[in-house]
């Protein structure tokens, strides 16, 4: 049966400071971790076994998931004892991966589609690996695929700084979604006891040497690798979610939330278990609200998540902002991010009465876990 692997040991350096308390692949995404969200996927296109390369953080994510049993799934864990890169964490499983085919995931990666057709695509195609690919209108950010549109072949992998855009401008490009169904046979092009990482050194190998096929993946697809990016993907994944709901449901909104009956929920939104919503607020459109949240009477929250065990306070506005777990808004604060400049608030910041950030079309406002913030910042 075909087993999964799970990258969760990066430092994810582009998310802090909500990562200085929470590794990145338990980062959540509409309320759940984006690697919780991944597992169900596998689980769900029948995969029984998971290993997750853990490394920075792995207390926390073993402690976290622990054997997989409230999961429904088995769950492995490598000894990497410092980030041995993507492919040097692979070859460290390599005693579970050994017989058969596996799917390995970037675990940091929003998706919805369905493993299933993945594996019967290489199956057909017979390679020694498929790579999910994502068409997006600008691939400078990403690992462009360079690919035979007739086989699916791939041909190349451009690295971000490799990929030079057209005169005229970015055109939509398949980039390397960090998705992949490979052959044990992989293994033998990852040298061991070394810091290797797959989509540099061994993906390009392979691609000269052996047959590398690209499966396009239709829908949602995201790296929270950017405090935007993570925002986004929630508020596209929520959208995804409540896509097939009936009009009367355009929320994700558990059954244990005491929301006053002068609320008003602007879809879509979702908001955890037990929050409490005084009068006169209006939540939404986006707002991810995460479980025992407090939010006090006439507050404004959109374009926004809040994570598990925050408090808001009255008359506070919030809007383009990421808020971790357990902070403290105190009245009448006013938060603003601007596009993708957010507010960001890692974990225990407190942030004094009337207070208000404004970020301007320059950068974010961010602040670290325990902050206490006094001072208005516009
Ligand atoms: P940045 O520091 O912001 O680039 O984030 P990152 O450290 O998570 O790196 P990146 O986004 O490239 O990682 C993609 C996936 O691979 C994530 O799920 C990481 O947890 C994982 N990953 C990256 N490096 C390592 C590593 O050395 N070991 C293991 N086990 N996983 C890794």
């Amino acid at each position: 049966m075909t087993k999964g692997l799970i990258l969760s040991g990066g430092w994810g350096t582009r998310l802090r400071p909500l990562t200085c308390t929470i590794p990145k692949t338990l980062i959540p995404i509409v309320n759940r971790p984006v690697m919780e969200r991944q597992i169900l996927k596998l689980k769900e296109a029948g995969v029984k076994e998971i290993i997750l390369a853990v490394s920075v953080m792995s207390d926390i994510v073993k402690n976290y998931f622990k054997d997989g049993e409230k999961l429904g799934i088995k769950i492995y864990y490598t000894n990497e004892k410092f980030p041995a890169g993507t492919a040097g964490a692979l070859k460290l499983a390599e005693s579970y991966l050994s017989d058969e085919n596996f799917f390995m995931l970037n675990g940091d990666v929003i998706f919805n589609f369905d493993f299933r057709k993945m594996l019967e695509f290489h199956e057909r195609k017979g390679g020694i690996g498929t790579i999910a690919s994502k068409l997006v209108n600008d691939p400078s950010r990403y690992g462009v695929l360079i690919t035979d549109d007739l086989s699916n072949k791939v041909l190349k992998f451009l690295e971000k700084e490799e990929y030079v855009p057209p005169k005229e401008g970015p055109k939509p490009m398949p980039i390397n979604a960090g998705v992949y169904l490979l052959e044990p046979e992989i293994l033998s092009y990852i040298e061991p006891n070394k810091k290797v990482s797959i989509e540099r050194e061994v993906f390009p190998k392979v691609a000269r040497e052996k047959d590398l096929f690209h499966y396009p993946i239709e829908g949602v697809w995201k790296d929270i690798g950017k405090p935007e990016e993570l925002l986004n993907g929630n508020i596209l994944l929520l959208k995804e979610l409540i896509k097939n709901k009936a009009t009367s449901e355009k929320n994700l909104i558990s059954d244990s939330v005491q929301i006053d009956p002068t609320v008003t929920i602007i879809s879509p939104c979702a908001i955890g278990e037990k929050v409490i919503i005084g009068k006169n607020c209006t939540i939404g459109p986006n707002a991810i609200i995460g479980d025992n949240v407090y939010i006090e009477d006439n507050v404004k929250i959109s374009n926004c998540i809040v994570y598990n065990e925050s408090y808001i306070s009255q008359n506070a506005n919030i809007d383009t902002a990421i808020i971790a777990d357990n902070c403290l808004i105190e009245e009448g604060v006013t938060l603003k991010g601007n596009g993708e400049n957010l507010i960001i608030l890692a974990s225990y910041v407190s942030v004094r009465k009337n207070i208000k950030l404004i970020a301007t079309d320059k950068s974010s406002i961010t602040f670290c876990h325990h902050e206490l913030i006094k001072d208005d910042i516009f």
